[in-house]
């Protein structure tokens, strides 16, 4: 692999933006600094006018594999994430068989092994009896527990009052709950039901599976965490209402409830239901223009601690049904930095903090080994922004196996042109490396 030196980049790390040399010797970062000498044979990148980023380090993705191929797979959806910047995901237990088991668990490993463009790592999925197998899991090799407190694709859902008080009293690993009530989701669903029969119009969405829906399942997930010492990660927040149930008064390494928010919730509100129909219906559903101010408020004031895709792609076909047999969820790993970006283009967030949320913040709070930063003898997973060309999301260049995208049609103001991981350029201008894979990712735990 040898030597890539990464010349005059706008270094965007840590809180602060400065301009310099990286070199990267094998898989890691070996030197930073105002002016680094090309040692022989090496490879340089004249990195002028572009930033440089840790990769992205997603932790909700649903790949899919195995059992939901049809849909999206390791190598499609990590050849996407790491075309859009993201050198680490991390995926979820709702496959087709369920990632229940630690057998079951282990094949998916297998296969990003011999599939993943990007490093990797999966989450064991907690049900109403799977306790003991549940605390087998490896605490340094794993990333956490998924549990569906509400339930979405797949039928997860963890709604045994005691198994789950169980569970957080039982295990140090990070526990990541999907909340949404589903009583009230039900009652909801009805009422709907009742008014309109089958034919939902897709703007009910958020008032079927309402803010309330999610409080009161967040909330109770919260005191439960409290009451059993758990370390609880709540995923994709969608309301004003939940907002009061973090805080921001300690840093994130010693908050034991931790929050995430998602690119599409701070992108689409309930306006665009009328012009994006089914393609933009996730669980939790994407709410009104108050609720994502509330959440763009708490991201900006570190109540909300990481932004993540929950990419979750569907047919086309899939998705085209009526809104009660459309499936919930959207891909986003190759459009989510750049949406991000664009967003530091319109002055709502900093880079520094797209990079503290979608990089540092990930790695400190799943306690992953050497990722996140651009730090020397950290692994070399770097991105390089180039902020000034334009490009538009359309048909031809969508990169998911399921082909289409919720931002087709906009303009992003900047375009990722490399993409290193393990210190390898993985993506270089629309090019892959289709040979190179990514690694397992460790914890410091
Ligand atoms: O909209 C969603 N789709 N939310 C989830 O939590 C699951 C996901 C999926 O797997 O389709």
């Amino acid at each position: 692999m040898g030597h890539t030196l990464i010349k005059n980049a706008n270094i965007v790390n840590e809180g602060t933006t400065f301009t310099g040399d990286v070199l990267i010797e094998n898989d890691l970062i070996k030197s930073i600094a105002n002016h680094i000498d090309a040692p022989e044979g090496c490879l340089t990148i004249d990195a002028t006018g572009k930033y440089l980023l840790p990769g992205a380090i997603d932790d909700q993705v649903h790949f899919r594999e195995p059992g939901l191929t049809h849909k999206a797979n390791i190598a499609t959806e990590s050849k996407a994430a790491a075309a859009g910047g993201i050198t680490t995901f991390i995926e979820m237990p709702n496959t087709i068989p369920q990632a229940t088991t630690q057998e079951l668990l282990e094949e998916k490993f297998t296969i990003a092994a011999k599939d993943s463009y990007v490093n990797y790592s999966f989450m064991f999925g907690g049900t109403n009896d799977n306790l003991e197998e549940l605390l087998k899991t490896d605490p340094k090799k794993v990333a956490g527990i998924k549990l569906f407190l509400g339930s979405s694709t797949g039928n997860m859902l963890v709604d045994n009052p005691e198994v789950l008080e169980k569970i957080f009293a039982s295990t140090n690993m990070v526990i990541s709950t999907h909340c949404e009530d589903e009583q009230t989701i039900k009652n909801n669903l009805q009422a709907a039901l009742d008014t309109y029969g089958e034919a939902i119009p897709i703007d009910q969405h958020p008032i079927i599976r309402s803010d309330k829906a999610c409080y009161l399942s967040s909330s109770k997930a919260i005191e439960l965490a409290k009451k059993t010492g758990a370390r609880l990660h709540v995923f994709h927040l969608s309301t004003a209402m939940e907002m009061e149930l973090f805080r921001n008064d300690i840093p994130l390494k010693d908050k034991k409830i931790t929050a995430e928010v998602c690119v599409h919730h701070l992108s689409f509100d309930s306006s665009m239901y009328a012009d994006k129909k089914t393609f933009i219906k996730w669980n939790p559903a994407v709410k009104t223009k108050d609720d994502q101010n509330a959440l763009w408020e708490a991201l900006l004031d570190d109540r909300i601690d990481v932004i993540a895709t929950d990419h979750a792609p569907h047919t086309l076909e899939e998705k085209l049904n009526s809104y009660t047999k459309a499936p919930s969820g959207g891909p986003l790993v190759q459009h989510a930095l750049p949406a991000m970006l664009n967003f530091v283009d319109e002055g709502k967030i900093s880079i520094e903090k797209v990079v503290e949320k979608m990089c540092h913040n990930p790695a400190i709070l799943f306690e992953i080994e050497k990722r996140g930063y651009i730090k020397e003898n950290y692994y070399a997973d770097l991105v390089l922004v180039d902020p000034t060309q334009k490009w538009t999301v359309n048909k031809d260049n969508i990169l998911y196996k399921c082909g289409w995208s919720p931002f087709e049609g906009t303009e992003f103001s900047n375009t990722i042109t490399h993409t290193f991981v393990n210190g390898n350029l993985i993506y270089n201008n629309g090019t892959f490396d289709d040979v190179t894979k990514g690694k397992r990712i460790t914890f410091n735990r």
